[in-house]
């Protein structure tokens, strides 16, 4: 009876220790399970590039000159070559996109003498999604090597920023140039878009002040301040008048450090247009 007693204790004691153990050891066995599955992935991707892509781009994907460009490429991953092509979306979409649908139409400045295929079977491809996947996943592998090639090379500074001083002669501004970086349709001098229109929604006016009217605005906020100076300030130091009813650090601090001074010039012209 006893010793029954004692047994029964020991079991449950022993089987409470096992949950236990599990339970800790879950997360850490989720990532181990992860990251089998994400190199297994990796690999299935491996040998699909190897039968169905190397005759084009390359056994390391290094690209054939004349044939079909270099994938393991810096300029994939840091966003100059959507920004070549004007794609929106992440450097894996543009992958899954082209290796999916292929390109039947040749991008601008190209003249490769095959097309791109087509891969996937929703576009009357040979390869299933599961497989394009692995493709995907393969090609991103090659960020690390393409990408450190870049990250070791110190940039070189492009452009000079305009800097946060109102102290400065700028030159003069287009509006329609100043439009499109208003509206992200073109970058800053840093090669990405202001985001302004994001915040400055026209007539909604929740999360910003509505754009429309500023010219007129601007002349009248701080006393003083000609309409031009009030823009001026309003980008490079959006702290030093936070308008009525909206937060203050709310509007991106570091537009002088993104900005040429022509890039302040053109937009500067456009809101003087909003009157
Ligand atoms: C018949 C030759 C050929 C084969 C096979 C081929 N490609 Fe391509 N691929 C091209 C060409 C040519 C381009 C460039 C097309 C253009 O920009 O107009 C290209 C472009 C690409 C791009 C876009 C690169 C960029 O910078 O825009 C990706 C990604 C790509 N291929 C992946 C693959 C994958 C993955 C496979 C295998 C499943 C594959 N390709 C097989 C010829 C080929
Ligand atoms: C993340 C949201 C956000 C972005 C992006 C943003 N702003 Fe603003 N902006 C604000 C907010 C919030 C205010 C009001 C608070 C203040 O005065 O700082 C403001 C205020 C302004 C004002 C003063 C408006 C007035 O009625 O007095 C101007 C001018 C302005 N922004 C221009 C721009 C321009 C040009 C860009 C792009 C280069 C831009 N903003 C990007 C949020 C944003």
């Amino acid at each position: 009876m006893t010793l029954r007693v004692i047994i029964g204790t020991i079991a449950t004691v022993l089987t409470l220790a096992l949950l236990g153990w599990a339970a800790i050891n879950e997360p850490a066995r989720m990532a181990t399970f992860e990251a089998s599955q994400a190199g297994r992935s990796i690999e299935n991707g491996a040998a699909l590039f190897e039968s169905n892509c190397t005759p084009c781009h390359g056994k390391q994907g290094e690209g054939i000159p004349g044939v079909a460009p270099a994938l393991n490429n810096p300029a994939l991953f840091n966003g100059q070559r959507l920004k070549e092509v004007g794609f929106q979306g992440t450097v894996q979409d543009f992958i899954r996109l082209t290796v999916s649908a292929g390109r039947p139409i040749p991008s601008a400045g190209t003249n490769y003498p095959q097309r791109m295929p087509t891969w996937s079977q929703r576009y009357g491809g040979p390869l299933r999604d599961d497989q394009i996947d692995d493709l995907v996943n393969f090609i991103m592998n090659w960020q690390a090597s393409a990408g450190g090639a870049v990250a070791n090379t110190p940039a070189a500074p492009t452009f000079q920023p305009v800097g946060t001083s109102l102290d400065v002669t700028l030159p003069a501004g287009d509006p329609a140039r100043g439009e499109t970086l208003f509206n992200g349709t073109a970058s800053l001098a840093d090669g990405k878009p202001a985001g302004c229109s994001g915040c400055h929604v026209s007539g909604a006016g929740t999360i910003a002040p509505d754009i429309q009217g500023i010219a007129t605005r601007a002349a009248t906020r701080k006393e003083g301040y000609s309409a031009e100076k009030y823009i001026h300030e309003s980008i490079v130091q959006p702290n030093a008048y936070v308008v009525q009813g909206f937060n203050a650090g709310v509007m991106p601090q570091d537009f002088g450090q993104r900005m040429s001074a022509q890039n302040l010039a053109d937009i500067m012209a456009y809101l003087m247009t909003l009157k």
